[in-house]
């Protein structure tokens, strides 16, 4: 499954054991062409539900399905050859018992080769991940802001702040007795992302949070500039490429209109 069958690719205990010693580099993709770069230079690939408002049009994450799920954790398998790829397990698909999670992680891991699922949720999961765990589904919990239950939280707020923050310090604790490897943090306040990290044994991915969480995680189209409905505050452009695959665009249709296009005669006379 891996582009790179001379690479070892790293394993969930080879990312937990990351914490205190080197920064993780977690990025998006959700395509074999981009899982080839992003494996490159990062840790860990994370194919995201996001995938749903990226590459799908959706309002949200909350519409994604397993078949979304199966179909880009196979891509990125094709294009990851040293990195860990974490697939996310899509609302509805594991909150109803532990062992419905249990189930559709089995089937994700089956039907992509993935390592290892993420799912969203603090306190109240924390028995489903301890089911999976002691069941051989490595687990990465998702605390602070968790997107899929943006109907119940009111928006993509900070999470958090003032006496809200104990509230996540537990979530943070239980996530990690209940034995993930890693958890994302999303949108919190750094102090408490600093906190958090200093407090659990196992790494933290912040988005949005802390540079002092023990590694980062963007929703790679955003860093790229390649998502352009909107971009959260968080997010650092390191290009633009929307803008630059538009003039591409432009210029191959005005190509094509002022008859300049390359015909099947000047390339076969090369
Ligand atoms: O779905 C996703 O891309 C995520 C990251 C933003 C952490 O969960």
């Amino acid at each position: 499954m891996s582009a790179s069958s001379t690479v070892r690719a790293l394993m969930p205990n080879d990312i937990a054991a990351m914490k205190g010693t080197a920064k993780i580099a977690c990025l998006t993709a959700y395509t074999t062409p981009m899982a080839k770069i992003v494996d490159q230079h990062c840790d860990l690939i994370l194919v995201g539900d996001s995938v749903g408002m990226v590459l799908h049009g959706l309002p949200s994450t909350v519409g994604v399905t397993m078949e979304m799920m199966v179909l880009h954790g196979r891509a990125v398998m094709r294009g990851a050859g040293r990195a860990l790829v974490v697939v996310d397990m899509p609302f509805g698909s594991y909150e109803e018992s532990p062992a419905q999670a249990f189930r559709n992680a089995r089937q994700l891991i089956a039907e992509t080769g993935c390592s290892a699922v993420k799912l969203e949720g603090g306190v109240h999961m924390a028995e489903t991940i301890a089911f999976l765990v002691k069941r051989g589904v490595p687990v990465m919990a998702h605390i602070g802001l968790t997107p899929q239950s943006v109907n119940t939280l009111g928006g993509y707020k900070v999470q958090g702040r003032g006496a809200d923050a104990e509230r996540l310090k537990a979530d943070a604790r239980a996530v990690a007795e209940a034995g993930a490897f890693s958890v994302v943090l999303e949108k919190v306040p750094a102090s408490l992302a600093d906190a958090i990290t200093a407090e659990i044994a196992i790494p933290t991915v912040g988005i949005g949070a802390s540079a002092g969480c023990d590694g980062q995680v963007l929703v790679l189209d955003d860093m790229l500039g390649l998502f352009a409905d909107f971009k959260p505050k968080f997010v650092k452009r390191y290009a633009t490429l929307a803008g630059t695959a538009e003039a591409a665009v432009q210029a191959y249709a005005e190509e094509v209109r002022a008859g300049a296009f390359p015909s099947a005669e000047h390339i076969f006379a090369d």
